[in-house]
């Protein structure tokens, strides 16, 4: 039997996404083809501090693929949150003999798995959130199903909507990102797209845009808002009073972030999941994983923080130009 290299957890942390369980199945699979043990973590970083891990198998990650979800579970820990914290988790899996730690989540997840790193743990990030609210990275492990998902539901609505000659205020995930909300206003032609990142406040416009609109005879509306902005009900009631065109909201929720995974997320967390056990082979140390012109990279986990993200101006203005009736 060979060697065995060395010792790698791997967990899922902070909000689900769909693609984690195909990510978790990429790092345990290509861990022990390499010829690491691999652990599992269950819970996060509250498994972590709970000694929550267990060794994995091949045969473990089997039939978890084409599910949403995360088998290992999820936690947000206060614990963890805490500098002693930190220092504890350090010394569990120095206790363990765990070297390296993968983390699979969002932008908290990595502030953590960072701030991790300075108490000797190796860490490797995998950016698993629906939001897409990454900077260092073009793609996020579940953003693809989860604005499926969403576009289904507005496709729904914009029948009933229709049927009735109403206008549909929707809102959807993203407290602080708008990225969602911006394809699906353009996936679903939505005639205004409110998110964080570019809506000032301008609900006289918005208004005087839905009127226009009815006027110039379009019979229903779709009014795609981002969770970041929020505040759905009081602006359907605010819209139907202002125009007297009855209103609905909708918060499709939490629904957006179950599902089985589209192929996309599914190859995209599996190419990454490998890919974070190969940069440890290759003995690279707290690194994050993500997707730059098209290809897998890695990036030092200190320069990913320093980098900001901007929606596209350009996606932005497009969407505005397709929702806005003009003759
Ligand atoms: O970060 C992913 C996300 O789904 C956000 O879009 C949303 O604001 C948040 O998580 C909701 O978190 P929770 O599941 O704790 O309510």
């Amino acid at each position: 039997m060979s060697e065995c290299k060395g010792k790698i957890a791997v967990l899922t942390s902070g909000g689900d996404a769909p693609g984690m369980n195909a990510a978790v199945r990429a790092v345990v699979r290509t861990g022990i083809a390499k010829g690491y043990e691999v652990y599992g973590v269950r819970r996060g970083y509250n498994g972590l501090l709970h000694r929550e891990i267990d060794k994995m198998t091949f045969h473990d990650v089997s039939e978890k693929l084409q599910h949403g979800g995360t088998f290992l579970f999820t936690a947000r820990s206060a614990e963890f949150g805490e500098d002693a914290g930190k220092r504890k988790a350090a010394k569990i899996c120095e206790e363990l003999g765990i070297e390296t730690l993968i983390v699979i989540g969002g932008d908290g997840s990595f502030t953590g798995a960072k701030d991790l790193s300075k108490y000797g743990v190796n860490i490797v990030g995998i950016p698993g959130t629906i939001d897409l609210d990454i900077a260092y990275t073009e793609y996020t492990i579940g953003f693809d199903t989860a604005v499926n998902t969403a576009m289904e539901a507005i496709d729904r609505l914009r029948e009933t909507s229709n049927s009735h000659e109403r206008c549909s205020v929707v809102e959807v995930m993203g407290r602080s990102a708008g990225y969602i909300a911006l394809w699906c206003g353009i996936a679903n032609g939505a005639e205004q797209i409110l998110i964080p990142e570019k809506f000032n406040n301008d609900y006289d416009k918005l208004i005087s845009r839905i009127k226009k609109n009815r006027e110039l005879g379009m019979t229903h509306q779709v009014v795609v808002n981002a969770e970041g902005v929020g505040h759905s009900h009081s602006l359907a009631k605010r819209i139907e009073e202002a125009t007297g065109i009855e209103t609905r909201a909708t918060i499709l929720g939490h629904l957006q972030r179950g599902g089985s995974p589209t192929a996309r997320d599914r190859v995209y967390a599996s190419v990454m999941g490998a890919y974070a056990v190969d940069v440890i082979d290759q003995g690279r140390k707290n690194r994050l994983i993500g997707y730059k012109d098209g290809h897998v990279y890695d990036i030092d986990v200190e320069e990913a923080f320093a980098m900001q993200k901007d929606i596209s101006d350009y996606e932005y203005e497009v969407a505005g130009i397709l929702g806005t009736r003009c003759e």
